[in-house]
């Protein structure tokens, strides 16, 4: 069994790599204006990911690694996002490395205090545990990255889905600005 990592494009192949595809429908809720998402293409894709997950998720023992292709594009005036989470075990934190694109790494503690750190061809940014992540694609091309966490790690969504972050990545006057959004 073997996995291949391509450097230059982030494409993970191998038989135990497995893919997932996230559409606009599957963000219902996610974005600020719910009705310009719902009114768009609900086929038009937001997100492949490509995961080696070593042992299954939740079990110990192993570090898993996945490529995300965020497209470019806004619903309204935010830009394209994964849904983000935090994670179950609380101890776990997170490696991203970016392969290419450029965006904003969306960081929110559980207090929501929430930053950003900007993504960018190389860029290393590491998620400190208790710490929920998300990504935005600023961009005009795809943004990819790498992600790295523990196999125990879990992921909880359903946070994010009741209350959001707290901070939302908008094009304002053309350019990409981070609004502090209300809990
Ligand atoms: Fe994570």
């Amino acid at each position: 069994m073997s996995v291949r990592l391509d450097p230059l494009t982030g494409v993970l192949q191998g038989a135990a790599v497995k893919e997932s595809r996230r559409t606009l429908a599957g963000l219902t809720g996610y974005f600020r204006d719910e009705a310009a998402r719902a009114a768009m293409d609900q086929d038009r894709l937001a997100y492949r990911v490509q995961a080696y997950e070593p042992k299954p998720e939740g079990e110990r023992g192993a570090v898993c690694c996945a490529t995300t292709f965020l497209e470019p594009g806004t619903v309204g005036d935010e830009y394209f996002l994964t849904r983000g989470h935090f994670h179950v075990n609380e101890d776990c934190s997170e490696l991203e490395v970016t392969v290419s694109g450029t965006g904003l790494l969306v960081l929110m503690t559980a207090a929501r205090r929430t930053w950003t750190e900007p993504m960018r061809a190389g860029s290393v940014h590491h998620v400190p545990p208790g710490t929920a992540h998300r990504v935005a694609n600023t961009g005009d091309a795809p943004l990819v990255f790498v992600s790295y966490w523990p196999s125990e790690t879990g992921h909880d969504y359903g946070t994010i889905v009741e209350r959001g972050f707290g901070a939302r990545v908008r094009r304002i006057d053309g350019q990409p600005a981070i609004v502090p959004e209300p809990d």
